[in-house]
């Protein structure tokens, strides 16, 4: 069984169909990666799987299950975790907050009881640290728990929100760019740590322009264009396909713009 099975996947906006008729598996242990021109619909997938949008047609399986159309908090629960191809982090609070905040939800007495101190309540954020501690050595982040997270250099700001998604225990893990407004050595950096996070997760699925990147951590791609999957397979079968090639440089431009942004 596969980990993750998408099966005819399709939205449309107005007359736009944005993600059209799409079809792929995610195998456990494994690293897959969607790629395509701008506009292609990669973010798009990832808001279908996640809850944040419901298809018009298709479904999505995780683990033998259906969770076509959940909620996006049912969708987490059962293992599904995202970053965003926009960091969200809360610019105010500290990075340790960041993480806290994340486990709000799996928060284990009333709102009433949190008014005052309580066992419960000190046994919980007890916890609660314990596991921030945890995740924030875990994304080489410890030493600066009690800085603002905007005053993190960009490419420890996605390892933030790396980390964040990692607090909920997904069985899969959905990175949208994570590389972006990277440089080199950062990119380097992150290419070997998403790889390693196969030990913290079954899967991973990975959005990223930076075809280098792509190629050197991916097992599987599956290639978008126009919302569309034109081609499937390991990074050396994708690399020599004339049709992800004609993809790619009909729409050069737009290309490199979104690998800036
Ligand atoms: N909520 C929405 N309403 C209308 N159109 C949308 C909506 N969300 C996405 N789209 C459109 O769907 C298409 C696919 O967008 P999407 O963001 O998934 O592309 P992408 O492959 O992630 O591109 P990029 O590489 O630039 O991030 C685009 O034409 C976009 O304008
Ligand atoms: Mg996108």
């Amino acid at each position: 069984m596969s980990l993750l099975e998408v099966k005819n996947l399709t939205i449309r906006f107005g007359g736009l169909v944005a993600v059209d008729d799409l079809s792929f598996t995610m195998e456990e242990g494994q690293i897959t990666s969607l790629i395509g021109p701008n506009g292609a619909g990669k973010t798009t997938v990832i808001n279908l799987l996640t809850g944040f949008y419901t298809p018009n047609e298709g479904k999505v399986i995780l683990d033998g299950e259906d969770i076509t159309g959940a909620s996006t908090d049912i969708v987490v629960s059962k293992g599904l975790s995202r970053t965003f191809q926009n960091i969200r982090l809360f610019s105010n609070m500290t990075v340790e907050d960041n993480i806290l905040i994340g486990m709000q939800h799996r928060i284990g007495y009333g709102s009433f009881l949190s008014l005052f101190p309580n066992p419960k309540k000190i046994e919980w954020e007890k916890r609660a640290k314990e596991e921030t501690t945890a995740i924030l050595e875990r994304v080489d982040l410890s030493k600066y728990r009690y800085e603002k997270s905007t005053s993190l250099p960009y490419g420890k700001q996605r390892k933030l929100e790396i980390g964040r998604a990692l607090v909920a225990k997904p069985k899969i893990l959905l990175l949208d760019e994570p590389a972006a407004g990277m440089n080199p050595v950062e990119k380097k950096e992150l290419s070997l740590f998403i790889r390693s996070l196969l030990k913290d997760v079954k899967g991973i699925l990975l959005i990223e322009h930076d075809m280098k990147l792509v190629m050197d951590i991916s097992d599987k791609i599956v290639v978008l264009n126009h919302g569309a999957k034109i081609c499937e397979g390991k990074p050396e079968e994708v690399q020599n396909n004339q049709e992800v090639i004609e993809a790619y440089l009909g729409r050069k431009g737009a290309h490199n713009n979104a690998a800036s942004k």
